[in-house]
């Protein structure tokens, strides 16, 4: 998996739409960051950050670099034309015309401190720990469903059989959604080819299942304000703001929901990207099979060399200077966490695979400062739960090469979006591995 490309069309390229960096993005950050680590580029007047240090500072001043225009970046162009050494006031004023301004990704404090308090009645060491409990008998389930009662050959295509169900269905556990609802869920809001969010191709949603989601959401809330239980929803339904008000319904709803959209995929992007790798490097897997303690740091690796999370942007508040760079107020920046994971100023060999290196927790796959992923504790945990799983119920894992051809001359696809990095697809064969075994 290797872009071609030389320096000049590099220089040429389009980075938003241009689908021959989807494969394989990095040598293209390379090609930027060798330029400046905050680099201009022609694209829609975007300055891209692709180095560690620099990005740290843009993550961690919400000051200075608004996340207003987070998700989507120079799209749509803002609806109004900066003006003056500081545009906080013009940001506010139409902040609500911005795409996805009821969420908190897109807030500023002091909005964003209030719907983020929400999220912390939710994720308590508590809660996660039932919820990593409820991960292994998933798991479990997922493989069994894969399974069955075949003792040859399986074959599976790991995203629908495991990845993007497992990563849902473990929000909705999170989140308190009865059991017997999950299947509802699986049904609405299995991701459909053409609904990935800043596609290249172009959306062609023909379901709302965000809109479901609230709609779901609303009902639940509802139900539990009026008739409070010992349940997690009752909780999440009565959750009050740090100063003691209570939300509107529809808030905390946008807040649960909102949990959906941001962990389901990367996640699945994750699980997926490792399971690419554990199909390709048997001596990585039994390295782990020998050493399961190396799993957490595996799966930090993993973040830091496949970040699931590609571009995140901000908008620059008041005039200000990054790495020697002058960025005035209205300036768009793009942060790339693929990028700067694979900074070598940060990291040895960077595009090496090594989970052994001792700064591998330095990755900034989830982010830093105030919008730092609130689900990094649980997307760690899904990773580790699943490699001790499938560790434990796979022997002799591997690719079908029918799918994705033989060692050497390996075809993958990825999602042509410049928001995410993840597979369409990976398809795998493995001898299920005999229960006497599953405990070595
Ligand atoms: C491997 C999995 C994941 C990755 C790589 C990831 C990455 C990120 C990143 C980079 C951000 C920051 C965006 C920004 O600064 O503009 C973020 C925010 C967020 N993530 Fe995650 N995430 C993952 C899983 C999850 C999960 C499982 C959940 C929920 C259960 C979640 C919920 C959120 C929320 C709510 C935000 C917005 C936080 C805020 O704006 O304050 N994420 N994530």
């Amino acid at each position: 998996m290797s872009t071609s490309g030389s320096a000049t069309e590099f220089d040429n390229i389009d980075y938003f739409t241009d689908p021959s960096l989807v494969p394989d993005p990095y040598p293209y950050y390379d090609h930027q960051r060798s330029q400046c680590p905050v680099l201009p580029t022609s694209n829609y007047g975007v300055v891209a950050v692709t180095g560690h240090e620099e990005a740290s500072i843009v993550y961690k001043d919400a000051e200075l670099y608004s996340s207003c225009i987070a998700v989507g970046g120079p799209f749509p162009p803002l609806p109004f034309t900066p003006e003056g050494s500081d545009i906080s006031e013009q940001i506010e004023a139409h902040r609500a015309e911005l795409p996805m301004s009821e969420h908190m990704v897109t807030m500023d404090p002091p909005q964003h401190s209030r719907a983020r308090s929400l999220l912390n009645r939710l994720l308590t060491p508590k809660r996660l720990k039932e919820n990593e409990e409820f991960m292994w008998r998933l798991a479990d389930q997922q493989l069994d469903e894969i399974i069955g009662d075949q003792t040859g050959t399986v074959k599976c295509e790991f995203l629908e059989g495991y990845a993007k169900p497992f990563s849902m269905l473990v929000i909705c556990d999170l989140l308190g959604v009865p059991e017997e609802d999950h299947d509802d869920f699986r049904q609405m809001l299995a991701p459909r080819p053409g609904n990935t969010v800043g596609s290249l191709e172009g959306e062609t949603l023909d379901h709302n299942p965000l809109q479901w989601l609230e709609d779901k959401f609303c009902a639940y809330l509802e139900d539990r304000r009026a008739n409070p239980r010992d349940d997690i929803l009752t909780g999440l339904a009565t959750a009050k703001y740090p100063e003691g008000d209570t939300p509107e319904i529809i808030d905390v709803v946008k807040s649960a929901t909102f949990l959906f959209a941001a962990g389901q995929e990367t996640t699945t992007k994750l699980l997926s990207a490792a399971m690419r790798l554990l199909a390709e490097r048997p001596d990585v897997v039994e390295r782990l099979r020998k050493d399961r303690s190396k799993i957490p740091n595996f799966v930090e690796e993993m973040l830091r060399m496949e970040s699931p999370v590609k571009s995140a942007f901000r908008l620059v508040k008041k005039d200000t200077t990054l790495g020697e760079v002058d960025l005035p107020a209205g300036t768009i920046v793009m942060v790339n966490p693929g990028a700067i994971n694979r900074d070598p100023r940060r990291f040895d060999e960077p595009h090496d695979f090594n989970f052994e290196r001792s700064n591998v927790r330095e990755h900034l796959a989830f982010g830093r400062g105030a919008h730092s992923c609130p689900g990094g504790p649980l997307a760690r945990v899904e990773g580790r739960v699943s490699i001790e799983r499938l560790l434990d119920r796979m022997d002799d894992l591997r690719l079908d090469e029918e799918k994705h051809g033989p060692e050497g001359d390996r075809t993958f696809n990825y999602e042509p979006t410049f928001i995410l990095r993840g597979l369409t697809e990976i398809n795998i064969e493995f001898t299920p591995r005999r229960p006497d075994a599953a405990t070595s």
